[in-house]
């Protein structure tokens, strides 16, 4: 995913206070309630005007307390041919505190009638009591006025009839279509509400705290099947042949988990262990890709079951592919949604990362239905607790059930991912302040998901994976079917250090094997709390420097800034007020032993018990934090890695190469020792290890490249081709090997085609020809097929018989392959074409439009093009995409953020300040001006060091 604000956030929390507890359960907190009320009554001339020029009785974005759903009785009626839907909902409410009005959200939806009834009013008890109707769509609310005012702690029943247009986007209840393999266009309607959209569905308390129980009702034609959240209890006919499906009642949950689709799909169905039935849907002619996606999604119900020991609460499990979805997937309760390339999987052409992209999202998505659904955040800030979590469970599950995907070594790379944005002034806290819906949208970027899943994994590795389950599993049970805040989850991590572990020196032992692993130094349950706000409240990413002077060691912690050094004016000011509890861990030469220890202050000094020839910090990358050797430590570790880099574990070397890199960008280490570091790569015996080294110097060649240094791109392209030969010669154009030989396959053969190594492009050539005579009939290897597709479309005919496939295919593994190598066309005219056809969202849909522009834009034929393409279009591209959702932050940041001159930063800063007056401001903004900041301090520092470097090295 793609990507906020200065200072120690504890400040943003301001003003928050828990009204009411209305249930022992419950307590539903606002900033607002009362005060607004009685503001309304002292001062109506301070209230939004509704669109009927009448006074609306609500200035908040966020929904009173006063008055909260309980359950929803919702019947929809979608009409596939007209593209429209009537509706109607019987929401049943308690009101806390007497009130005239009801305020719900409501987007674009044309409200027919709404009305009152109560069974302990007894002025309510009439059926049909109207209510006046304002809206207010500036927030996105309706306000109902009661005739007569609503009483404390009695329940009412709002009845509401309205209709919409099915959304022409990817939110609220949309249309997607797709093409049968006999050329027929069909379409189906299906939700997407995740964070604001329920309300574009039906009025409702659209946000996360307002938990409640629905029943679900969709009338159909029986040409279609209807899903919801829950198994259908009964269909009734209706007069002329339309059914009606009746959905069992939902467990309590929240707005955004509620889910609906009309459709003719086809399935599979297996049963858990538990009992409940998984299926997968697909379009019919997609039924046959559905089947790694049940035993991946069976084997990982199983697993999350065990694992929480919590049930899985629905009798059923639906995956369902949507031919047009705008994120990866979305985990509505018992009806999870996908685009087609999460969940289908083509033993024809979808290659080995496709499989592990499709594990990963299934993973991530049935993790949900516990980090999420069971549990949520009270509010978006907090959207982390969801993302976060889902995050790290696929972690754990996949390694668990899929441990030959060797999924871990994955793990790390996720958290250099969001490091790059973490150095970055403009990064944000993991809790950070989100109040309109495109704020709060922008919360699911790198920094909720991946940061959140890299903290926990380091605060497992300091509490030990038994402590840390036994605390994620309390807090899973205490806040079932309820919502949770940041201290809920430190509270129930540090009850899991039991009283009985404690020992009389304070520390907390596991109670099995109490190894130094296990030790962990809960004093206090406050400890956790307070290190983990360190990580939770605070923006940023700490670098810690060690200095070993015989066997002491002095460490010292400031805040990692990536192109900002340290001789530069700003540099101090940015160091202010930050702080980490880092529990830093290390290993030595001397032994085996994995050392911890928690640096809580600004330096600290560790005597070492024996002499040791090196010190390597951070054991396994399992902690979020750079580390840096002052004196001679980089160079101790350089002359290892060359003498036995095996003496390291292959984690730590994926972190000494991936810190080298970052210290250069820091303007710490000199970008000459960084590559020397990387000179024993041809020996390296771990491939995400040597895929990590050879990724930093892809890099450099396309900086170079799409610079035009043309010297230094030569010589780079020499010393890549010469010092990986060995190593691209040995490739088979196969699909054989263990998960790792097989990405490593796809990254040097892609490489060295790309360089135009002759054999390389010869054996492409020669299966691109062979492809195109058999008609497209021909089984390529699927981990070879994107690199055989980007050679072949180099030519215009192949080009053009690529489209042609594009069109026809039925895979999306294969069509993202192919379009990818469209875009690596030299032509700008047919690079044009591809833009044209992605705006006209036929051949090219809408959903790929955002990583065609991106990939457009890597191409350097393309840069220009694309970014030309999103200033003159950006009105266009708005009408199809929300400001704040992922495509758009993909295009913005894709089609600028590799930019590295002035100028481009120049005309980049206009581009967004012409935004900004035009009302558009996004935080990826600053992300974008930053990024081009520090490509063009690092292209000053770097160039004649890496010109050097190559003059000495080929
Ligand atoms: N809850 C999200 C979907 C979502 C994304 C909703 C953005 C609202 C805004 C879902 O669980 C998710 O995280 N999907 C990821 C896939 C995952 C494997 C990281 C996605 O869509 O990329
Ligand atoms: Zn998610």
């Amino acid at each position: 995913m793609a990507n906020s604000c200065g200072k120690l956030i504890l400040s943003i929390y301001i003003g928050f206070y828990c009204s009411a507890v209305f249930t022992p359960q419950i307590c539903i907190c606002s900033q607002f309630t009362s005060s607004s009320i009685d503001q309304f009554k002292k001062d109506p001339g301070a209230f939004p005007v509704a669109t009927n020029g009448e006074i609306f009785p609500w200035r908040e974005l966020r929904l009173p307390t006063v008055v909260i759903p309980l359950h929803y009785d919702l019947f929809v009626h979608p009409n596939l041919t007209s593209l429209d839907f009537v509706a109607s909902e019987k929401i049943e409410v308690l009101v806390r505190d007497a009130t005239q009005f009801i305020i719900l959200h409501s987007t674009d939806l044309e409200i027919m009638n709404a009305t009152l009834q109560s069974e302990e009013d007894l002025r309510y008890r009439k059926p049909g009591e109207k209510l006046t109707v304002l809206s207010y769509p500036a927030h996105e609310q309706i306000a109902l006025l009661a005739p007569e005012k609503l009483m404390a702690d009695l329940r009412y029943s709002v009845a509401i009839d309205f209709q919409a247009k099915l959304a022409d986007g990817f939110e609220g209840f949309y249309k997607s279509t797709y093409r049968t393999l006999g050329g027929e266009t069909r379409t189906i309607a299906v939700t997407d509400f995740e964070p604001t959209q329920a309300r574009m569905a039906f009025p409702c308390f659209d946000e996360p705290l307002f938990k409640a129980n629905f029943s679900i009702k969709i009338r159909r034609e029986s040409r279609h099947i209807a899903l919801s959240n829950t198994p259908k209890v009964k269909t009734i006919e209706l007069e002329g042949g339309l059914l009606e499906d009746h959905f069992e009642t939902t467990v309590k949950m929240s707005t955004y988990l509620v889910a609906y689709i009309v459709c003719d799909f086809s399935s599979v169905s297996g049963t858990a262990s538990s009992g409940v039935k998984v299926s997968i849907y697909a379009a019919p002619d997609k039924w046959s890709q559905t089947h790694y996606a049940l035993e991946a999604s069976l084997k990982l119900l199983d697993f999350y079951e065990n694992y929480f020991d919590i049930h899985y609460p629905l009798p059923k499990l639906d995956l369902v592919a949507i031919p047009d979805f705008e994120s990866g997937a979305m985990e509505n309760w018992g009806l999870i949604t996908y685009r087609e390339t999460s969940l289908l999987f083509d033993p024809k052409t979808s290659s080995t990362s496709d499989k592990l992209w499709v594990t990963e999202v299934i993973a991530h998505e049935l993790a949900h239905q516990w980090f999420g659904n069971l549990v949520t955040m009270e509010w978006w800030n907090d959207i982390w607790l969801n993302e976060g979590f889902a995050r790290y469970m696929e972690l754990v599950s996949v390694n668990a059930t899929y441990p030959e995907l060797q999924f871990d070594d994955n793990f790390v790379n996720m958290c250099f991912e969001v490091i790059k944005r973490d150095s970055l002034n403009s990064s944000h806290p993991i809790s950070n302040q989100a109040e309109t819906p495109t704020q709060v949208k922008e919360m699911f970027d790198a920094v909720s998901y991946n940061k959140g899943a890299c903290i926990l994994n380091m605060l497992k590795d300091f509490l030990s994976e038994e402590k840390f389950k036994n605390g994620i599993i309390h807090y899973l049970r205490k806040f079932s079917y309820r919502n949770a805040k940041n201290d809920d989850l430190w509270s129930s991590l540090s009850n899991a250090c039991l009283e009985s572990d404690f020992t009389s020196d304070g520390f907390c032992y596991s109670s099995s094997k109490t190894t130094s692993n296990t030790l962990t130094f809960l004093r206090e349950n406050v400890e956790i709390k307070e290190m983990m706000a360190t990580w939770t409240l605070q923006k940023g990413i700490p670098l810690v420097v060690v200095n070993r002077e015989g066997r002491s060691l002095r460490l010292r912690q400031e805040r990692f800034l990536s192109g900002v050094f340290k001789e530069d004016p700003e540099w101090g000011t940015l160091q202010e007020r930050y702080l980490w509890h880092i529990p830093v861990t290390y290993s030595m030469s001397s032994s085996n032993v994995i050392h911890r220890y928690i640096l809580k202050s600004k330096t600290d000094t560790l005597d070492l018990p024996v002499e040791t020839s090196w010190v390597k910090f951070n054991v396994d990358s399992n902690g979020y934090y750079i580390v840096h050797y002052e004196g001679h430590g980089w160079d101790q570790l350089i002359t290892l890695l060359n003498q036995n880099h095996t003496l390291l574990r292959p984690k730590d070397r994926i972190g000494l190469i991936h810190d080298a890199f970052q210290l250069v960008s820091a303007g710490r280490l000199t970008l000459d020792k960084a590559l020397d570091l990387t000179r024993y790569l041809q020996h390296e015996t771990s491939i995400p290890a040597l895929l990590k080294g050879l990724e930093y110097l892809e890099l450099f060649y396309h900086i170079m490249e799409r610079r035009n240094v043309s010297d230094v791109t030569e010589n780079l392209k020499l010393y890549l081709l010469q010092y990986f030969k060995p190593m691209i010669d040995m490739q088979s154009w196969s699909d054989e090997g263990s998960a790792w030989d097989r990405v490593l396959r796809s990254a040097l053969l892609k490489l060295a085609c790309y360089l135009n190594y002759a054999p390389c492009i010869r054996k492409a050539t020669e299966l691109f020809s062979q492809w195109m005579e058999s008609s497209g009939k021909l089984n390529i290897p699927t981990d070879v097929l994107k690199i055989v597709y980007s050679v072949g479309a180099q030519k215009p005919a192949g080009w053009n018989y690529l489209l042609e496939q594009y069109e026809l295919s039925l895979s999306g593994a294969e069509k993202n392959k192919i379009l990818y190598a469209l875009s690596t066309s030299k032509h700008q005219e047919k690079l044009m074409k591809l833009i044209e056809l992605g705006m006209e969202g036929k051949v090219i849909k809408t959903q790929d439009l955002a990583a065609l522009l991106y990939a457009i834009a890597r191409n350097p034929k393309g840069q220009q093009l694309a970014w030309n393409f999103v200033k003159e279009n950006w009105t266009h591209l708005l009408k199809k995409f929300d400001l704040g959702s992922f495509p758009i932050r993909m295009i913005i940041s894709g089609t600028t953020s590799h930019f590295s001159s002035k100028d481009e930063l120049q005309e980049v800063k206009l581009f967004f300040e012409s935004l900004k007056a035009q009302g558009s401001h996004l935080e990826i903004f600053q992300i974008v001006l930053e990024t081009i900041s520090k490509n063009i301090k690092w292209l000053e520092k770097n160039l004649p060091t890496l010109r050097n470097w190559l003059l000495i090295s080929i």
